[in-house]
C-alpha cells in the first residue's frame, strides 16, 4: 500500500478567548482523524495556530494596559496547555503573527495585484472621533432599524434577528468610546472575487466532490444559477490602526484578520518544515518555542533556521499548483464561507493547490440547547480540567457523537456520564480489570495460551475493514459501535467461562490461564481500535500489556504464550455526576452579559464570587462521597457474605437514640443480634417477620448495648428517609446473595 502525505489542519482559534467545549468538538475530532491515519502508517501533518489579528484583539490588550504581542503570547500558552490537556497533539502550533505567515500573505496578495484581481475603491464607513479609528461593524451599536430594540450590534439584531448595514441604526454609537460615529471615507483593497475567472473557478470546484452534499448544496445558493454572478467582491484591508500585516504597497493599510487567517495553515506548516529534522517520520510533537514580536513593532515570531535534510521542498511538495499530496481543513459550519469561497479562490489565482476536502461539523449544543452562561453549560477547557479531570472522557463521548455530517453534536450530561460508565468503564476496562489480577498473582505475570474457539469468534464477529472504514470517514459514532459490540462478544465470553470460580476450583489452573489469557488479548485488540480515541489509555495499556505502540494492524494474534505483563492499575474510573453538576455550577453566570461584552468579557462580581464558593463546596461533597475504590475486584465482592435474612424479632433499646435490635434468622438454625441504626425509620412491631438483607461475615462488633453480629443493608441518600432491603418473593433466610 502506497502511504499518503496528509496535510490536515484545524481552524485556527481568536488569541482573545478560552478554548471552550464547543471548539473542543473539531480539535478533539481532526485530532481523533489524524491519529487513526497516522496508526494507519502514513506521513501526517497536523498544524493549527492562533489567529491573533484584527481589532477585537487590539483592543482587548490596550484594555489589559499590555501589548498585543504580549497578549497572543499569553493567551497562545493557554491554547496551547489547553489542547495538551485534551491530548489534541499538533505537529505545530503556531501563530498567525510569525514571518512564515507574513510572507505567505505577502505572495498571495502581489500574485493577485499582478493577475489584476485586487481592486483600491473608497469607500464610506464609521468612524471613532474620540479613538481616532474606523469602527468594524460590532463596534457600532445602537437602535435596530427593524424593532427599534436599544444596543443592538452594527450588523444585526440579537432581539429580532433582522440584519442590515451599521449605517442604518437609530443613534449609532461607538461601542469603544461610546462617541457618536461620523461617516468618512478611505481607500479599501477588494480582492475581485466578482471576476469571470473565480466565479467560474468555485462553480466547478464547489462541485467537485470537495465539499459534503450539504455543504455544496450551500455553496451553489450563494454562487447562483450559471450566468448569475452573485459573489461580490471582497473587503480585505483595513485601516491603522490595526493589529496585523501592513500591505507591502499600501502604508497605513493592514491584511483584513480573515485574509491572514487561512494563510495561517500555510505559515504553520513552513515553521514546522523549518524545525523538522531529517528524515520524515511521524515523530511526537518537538517543544515548541515561546512566541515573541509582531507586526506593528517590526518584531515577528523566530524560528530556527531551514534544517537541511529531508524537510527541505516539503512545503512546496504540499502548496505547489497540482500537488499530489492531500490537504484537509476541518472547520466549523460557520467559516464555510470563508474557507469554500475566499480561500480556494485566493490560493487557486496565486498559483498554489487548493484544499483536497473540506469537512465542516455542526455546533455544540448542551443538553439539547445553545451553550449558555447562564445555565452553567459555557463550560471552559480549563474549567472541565478542573473538574472531570479525565479528558479522554469527553473524547470518547464526541466521537460517539460524532458521524462526518454537518448537524449539530449534543452533549447530553446525563447521557456523558451514562455512556462513560456503562460503554467505556463498564464495557471495556472491566475486561482487563477482571482477568489481569488472576495473571499476575496466580501465573507470575506470564500469560498462557489463548483459546482458539473463542478467537475465532472474535474475529468472525469483527467485520473486516468496517472500523477502519468508518474511522477514514469520519464516522467514529459507528466506528465505536463497531468496538462496543466487539466488546459484547468478550464480556460474554468472560461471563461464560467465569474465571473468578474457576480460580476456586481445584485443578482449573490451566484453564484460568486460557480464559485471562484469551480476554486480555481481545482486550488487547480492542484498545488497538479505540487508540485513535484514547490515546493516553492505549499508552497506559501498552505499558501494562509490556507491547510496544500498537499500529492499525488488523491482523489477529495472540499476545503469546509466556509473554509477561506487568501488574494492572486502576485505568480509568467510574464518573461521578455530581462532579458534572459542579462544574456547571461552577460555570453558571447569574447576570445578564454586560454591555461591554463586544471583547469576550465575562461578568466579573460579587454574584460569581457566591457561585464560585457554592461549587468548592459541591466538590467537596462530591470527593467525600467518592472514597469508594472506583473497581473492587470480584475476588473483593466475593469476600462479603451476603444472605437473607428473616427478622424474627425486633425492639427498642433502652438508652439508644438510633438503634433497634433485631433478631435474624438466616437458616439451618442459625441466628445472630444485630444492632441497627434503623429506629428512625421503622417501628420494630412492623419489622416482624420481613425478610431483608445482612452481611453475615462482618466481625462481631462489640458494643455499648450487647454484641452486634453483623449489618443490615439500607439505602439512604441526600433525601430523607431510610429503607431496609427486600429481596423478591421467594426467597428462604440462610440463601446466599452474589
Ligand atoms: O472563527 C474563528 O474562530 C476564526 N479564528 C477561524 C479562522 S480559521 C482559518 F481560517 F484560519
Ligand atoms: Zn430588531
Amino acid at each position: 500500500m502506497t502511504t499518503r502525505k496528509i496535510l490536515v489542519t484545524s481552524a485556527l482559534p481568536y488569541a482573545n478567548g478560552s478554548i471552550h467545549l464547543g471548539h473542543l468538538v473539531e480539535y478533539i475530532q481532526t485530532d481523533i482523524w489524524v491519529r487513526f491515519q497516522k496508526m494507519q502508517g502514513n506521513e501526517v501533518h497536523y498544524v493549527c495556530a492562533d489567529d491573533t489579528h484584527g481589532t477585537p484583539i487590539m483592543l482587548r490588550a490596550e484594555k489589559e494596559g499590555i501589548t498585543p504581542e504580549q497578549l497572543i503570547a499569553r493567551v497562545w500558552q493557554e491554547h496551547y496547555d489547553d489542547f495538551s490537556e485534551f491530548h489534541v497533539e499538533f505537529d505545530h502550533y503556531g501563530s498567525t503573527n510569525s514571518t512564515e505567515t507574513r510572507e505567505s500573505a505577502e505572495t498571495i496578495y502581489r500574485t493577485l495585484r499582478d493577475k489584476n484581481l485586487i481592486e483600491v475603491r473608497s469607500i464610506e464607513q464609521y468612524y471613532d472621533p474620540v479613538k481616532n479609528m474606523f469602527l468594524p461593524d460590532r463596534f457600532i451599536k445602537g437602535e435596530c432599524p427593524k424593532c427599534a430594540a436599544k444596543d443592538q450590534y452594527g450588523d444585526n439584531c440579537e432581539v429580532c434577528g433582522a440584519a442590515y448595514a451599521p449605517t442604518e441604526l437609530i443613534s449609532p454609537y461607538s461601542a469603544v468610546s461610546g462617541a457618536n460615529p461620523e461617516l468618512r471615507n478611505s481607500d479599501h483593497y477588494f480582492f475581485k472575487l466578482s471576476a469571470d475567472s473565480c466565479q467560474q473557478f468555485l462553480r466547478n470546484w464547489t462541485k467537485s466532490g470537495t465539499l459534503q452534499t450539504e455543504a455544496a448544496n450551500k455553496m451553489q445558493e450563494w454562487l447562483g444559477i450559471e450566468g448569475e454572478n452573485k459573489l461580490s467582491d471582497w473587503d480585505i484591508s483595513r485601516d491603522a490602526p490595526y493589529f496585523g500585516f501592513e500591505i507591502p504597497d499600501a502604508p497605513g493599510k493592514y491584511f483584513y484578520v480573515w485574509l491572514d487567517a487561512p494563510v495561517g495553515y500555510m505559515g504553520s506548516f513552513k515553521q514546522l518544515c523549518n524545525k523538522k529534522p531529517h528524515p520524515r517520520p511521524n515523530p511526537p510533537n518537538p517543544p515548541i518555542p515561546p512566541l515573541s514580536g509582531g507586526s506593528q513593532s517590526g518584531r515577528e515570531t523566530d524560528t530556527p533556521p531551514l534544517a537541511r535534510g529531508g524537510w527541505e521542498g516539503l512545503f512546496d511538495e504540499f502548496w505547489k499548483a497540482g500537488s499530489k499530496t492531500e490537504l484537509y481543513h476541518f472547520i466549523g459550519k460557520d467559516i464555510l464561507y470563508f474557507h469554500a469561497l475566499f480561500w480556494p479562490a485566493m490560493l487557486e489565482h496565486a498559483g498554489f493547490r487548493t484544499p483536497t476536502k473540506l469537512f465542516a461539523h455542526g455546533f455544540l449544543t448542551v443538553n439539547g440547547e445553545k451553550m449558555s452562561k447562564s445555565r452553567g453549560t459555557f463550560i471552559t477547557a480549563r474549567s472541565y480540567v478542573d473538574h472531570i479531570k479525565n479528558t479522554e472522557y469527553l473524547r470518547y463521548y464526541y466521537a460517539s457523537k460524532l458521524n462526518g455530517t454537518m448537524e449539530d453534536l449534543d452533549l447530553s450530561l446525563d447521557d456523558f456520564v451514562t455512556k462513560v460508565n456503562s460503554d467505556l468503564i463498564g464495557k471495556y476496562v472491566n475486561i482487563a480489570s477482571r482477568c489481569a489480577g488472576f495473571i499476575s498473582k496466580r501465573f507470575d505475570g506470564k500469560l498462557g495460551n489463548t483459546d482458539a474457539a473463542a478467537s475465532a469468534e472474535f474475529q468472525a464477529a469483527f467485520t473486516g475493514g468496517e472500523i477502519a472504514r468508518c474511522y477514514e470517514n469520519r464516522d467514529f459514532s459507528r466506528a465505536l459501535r463497531e468496538i462496543m459490540r466487539l466488546a459484547d462478544v468478550a464480556n460474554q465470553y468472560i461471563a461464560e467461562k467465569k474465571p473468578w470460580e474457576l480460580a476456586k476450583q481445584e485443578g482449573k489452573d490451566a484453564e484460568l490461564l486460557e480464559v485471562c489469557s484469551t480476554a486480555l488479548t481481545l482486550f488487547r485488540d480492542l484498545t488497538r481500535y479505540l487508540k485513535p480515541v484514547l490515546p493516553k489509555l492505549a499508552a497506559q495499556v501498552e505499558a501494562f500489556l509490556n507491547i510496544p505502540p500498537m499500529i492499525w494492524d488488523d491482523q489477529w494474534a495472540a499476545l503469546g504464550s509466556g509473554h509477561v505483563i506487568n501488574t494492572y492499575q486502576h485505568l480509568a474510573t467510574r464518573l461521578d455526576p455530581k462532579l458534572v453538576e459542579a462544574m456547571v455550577a461552577a460555570n453558571q453566570e447569574s447576570l445578564p452579559p454586560s454591555p461591554a461584552s463586544v471583547q469576550g468579557e465575562t461578568v466579573q462580581s460579587e454574584q460569581r464570587h457566591a457561585v464560585h464558593q457554592q461549587h468548592t463546596a459541591s466538590i467537596e461533597v462530591a470527593q467525600a462521597e467518592k472514597d469508594f475504590e472506583p473497581f473492587i475486584s470480584i475476588e473483593d465482592f466475593a469476600k462479603v457474605d451476603l444472605r437473607v435474612a428473616r427478622i424474627v424479632n425486633a425492639e427498642q433499646v433502652e438508652g439508644a437514640a438510633k438503634l433497634l435490635k433485631l433478631t435474624l434468622d438466616i437458616g439451618d438454625g442459625n441466628s445472630r443480634t444485630v444492632f441497627a441504626g434503623i429506629k428512625s425509620a421503622y417501628d420494630p412491631e412492623n419489622l416482624k417477620g420481613r425478610l431483608t438483607v445482612m452481611v453475615a461475615n462482618l466481625t462481631p462488633r462489640k458494643m455499648k448495648f450487647g454484641l452486634s453480629e453483623g449489618m443490615v443493608l439500607a439505602a439512604s441518600g441526600e433525601a430523607s428517609g431510610l429503607f431496609i432491603l427486600s429481596p423478591d418473593d421467594g426467597a428462604q433466610p440462610g440463601m446466599r446473595i452474589k
